[in-house]
């Protein structure tokens, strides 16, 4: 088969499933990832004809892509922050949006000697990418998934950083040292939310890294602002991505403890998606 009309016929099987514009973004990953092909190439080959080796590969793809698996499970990697880190299902893919979280922190603070801990850690992307453009901070992540913390130990050796990872509950972990800065992008959607969430979402990505109880949507925040209460030094920061449904509230929260600051920040697509706290 030649390359220009697997891509007919990629787009055709795909259709319904993903936009056009999707659809346009996975046949470049089917040309980047499988064919070393950029999409200038492609369009001066046409008539370049797939290998079997090359065919059974793409097309093992876009199976995968029709029963709505996310093209990252599947090639096992995505990009954040332009650094590529590993990914599989036991971890979120980590979101464009997360990298304002980390330009926030970054753009805020320079390279002193801190003490940082990225709370509900997941893939490590957060506290990686920290440790590259911040040497000097000592950077914890703590995550609840053994599975999410052997990924992200080689997701620290694939970018050449030393973070020091903790397997714990964040709910029962109390053996924190001193803090100045806290971050966290924590499960934050209501069970209520999932009716409006696409299917490659719901059925690929862990539930536990997405999902809060209707009744208590605030737990998590609620637990590391507990935290913070003990071990955050006083001046430090707490820099949260949160769901924007939830704002006020866990502003009404943050006065019931030592956080009469804060300071609301909006994302690539203009929602409020981050917030910080200082002690
Ligand atoms: C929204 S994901 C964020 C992952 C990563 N920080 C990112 O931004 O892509 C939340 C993470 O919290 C972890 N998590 C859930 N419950 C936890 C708990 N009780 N203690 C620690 N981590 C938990 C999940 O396993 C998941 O990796």
């Amino acid at each position: 088969m030649k390359i220009g009309e697997f891509n007919s016929k990629f787009r055709s099987d795909l259709t319904g499933l993903y936009t056009v514009e999707e659809i346009s973004s996975l046949f470049k990953v089917v040309l980047e990832e499988f064919l070393s092909f950029d999409i200038t190439k492609f369009y001066l080959n046409r008539d370049y004809t797939l290998s079997k080796i090359e065919l059974d590969k793409i097309n093992k793809f876009a199976n995968e892509l029709k029963k709505g698996k996310p093209y990252q499970y599947i090639i096992g990697e995505t990009r954040f922050y332009n650094y590529k880190f590993y990914v599989n299902e036991s971890v979120l893919i980590p979101r464009i949006e997360t990298e304002g979280l980390v330009d926030w922190v970054l753009n805020e603070n320079k390279n002193s000697k801190i003490n940082v801990i990225d709370i509900c850690s997941g893939s490590g992307c957060i506290a990686i990418v920290m440790k590259m453009k911040r040497n000097k901070w000592d950077i914890s992540a703590l995550e609840i998934n053994k599975k999410a913390i052997d990924l992200a130990k080689h997701n620290s050796s694939r970018n050449s950083v030393n973070i020091n990872y903790i397997h714990a509950d964040i709910f029962t972990w109390n053996n924190f040292n001193e803090i100045d800065i806290i971050v966290s992008n924590p499960p934050y959607v209501a069970e209520s939310e999932k009716k409006a969430m696409k299917s490659n979402v719901l059925n690929f990505e862990p539930e536990k890294s997405i999902f809060v109880k209707d009744e208590e949507p605030l737990t998590f925040y609620k637990r590391i602002f507990d935290i913070s209460k003990l071990k955050l030094k006083s001046g430090g920061l707490l820099y949260f991505e949160i769901n924007p449904q939830f704002k006020s509230d866990l502003i009404s929260l943050s006065r019931k403890y030592s956080f009469s600051n804060y300071e609301l920040k909006k994302d690539i697509f203009k929602r409020n998606r981050y917030i910080k706290f200082q002690k």
